[in-house]
């Protein structure tokens, strides 16, 4: 589609650059042009906006994702200036905010196995849920409690509304605010299992994790890993939870969740605990 759309108007180089580059999120297109491309995005912009009949609006991802939040700068190139959208993923309906909440679509395949993982009846604690995916997707799926913690106002705003959103078997309950205050206030050993998506900053809050489980509890340790191999991505994100943690766990599995950057990955570690 992107070939047929930019055909004279960027060389075939040029087009192969923008592979990957851009994502769809409902009607809104965020792209991240390379270096080389930025002079000609607002053209790119308009033909995106041309082609894609189901978008409404092209923004240009001018910032990466930073900050406590994890938002992003965004600058409109083409069709309307918003950043709400809806979202439809594995049955759920989402409202989010491209640029006043966290959100990635490229999480999809690993919200879906947590979701299988989870069993009826857990307690499940996700101490950076955001917007409420991964909470909203287990509990459409699973009888379980969810406890979506999060510090950003307007992602744990957009969480509630998400939650009425959506007829779930489950029961999910958004609460704003910092992680490791909310689990030392109100929810101390009482996790079946706690989900820890804040991969940049994984290794501060694992103390504050461990609080939150029961004595069996399991853990999902998100981290980011730098490898010249992409066979040794778990090995080494396995290594490094096993360094950091202080209390004795048997590491479940580990994996890669989708690559970040060249030869650097966002990998998990599920560990259950003693
Ligand atoms: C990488 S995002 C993950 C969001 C969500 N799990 C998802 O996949 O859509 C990390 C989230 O952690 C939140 N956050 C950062 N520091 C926090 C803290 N100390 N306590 C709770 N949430 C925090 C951010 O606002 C952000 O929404």
């Amino acid at each position: 589609m992107l070939k047929e759309a930019a055909t004279g108007i960027l060389s075939k180089r040029e087009i192969e650059d923008l592979y990957g580059a851009f994502d769809q999120i409902g009607d809104i297109i965020i792209l991240r042009i390379p270096d080389s491309l930025v002079s000609k995005k607002e053209i790119i912009g308009n033909v995106l906006l041309e082609k894609v009949k189901t978008a409404k609006s092209v923004f240009y991802q001018s910032s990466p994702v930073s900050g406590d939040f994890r938002t992003r700068k965004l600058e409109l190139l083409a069709g309307e200036d918003k950043t709400e959208t809806e979202y439809k993923e594995h049955g759920c309906r989402f409202i989010v905010d491209v640029e006043k909440a966290f959100f990635s679509p490229r999480l999809s395949t690993e919200r879906d196995r947590i979701a299988n993982l989870i069993q009826d009846g857990e307690t499940v604690i996700n101490m950076f849920g955001g917007v409420g995916m991964f909470s909203i997707i287990a509990a459409k799926k699973k009888k379980c409690v969810v406890y979506n913690i999060d510090i950003n106002p307007n992602a744990s705003r957009l969480c509630e509304q998400n939650i009425n959103l959506n007829k779930l078997v489950g029961k999910v309950e958004s609460i704003t605010g910092d992680a490791t205050k909310i689990i030392e206030d109100r929810l101390a050993g009482i996790g079946d299992r706690i989900l820890m998506l804040l991969p940049e900053r994984s290794d501060e809050f694992l103390d504050s994790a461990i609080k939150a489980a029961k004595k069996n509890g399991i853990i999902h340790y998100y981290c980011h890993v730098h490898g010249d191999k992409k066979n040794e991505v778990s090995r080494l994100a396995k290594e490094h939870f096993l360094e950091i943690i202080k209390t004795k766990a048997e590491v479940l599995g580990s994996k890669i969740v989708r690559p970040v950057g060249p030869r650097f990955y966002q990998a998990v570690v599920d560990a259950k605990l003693f």
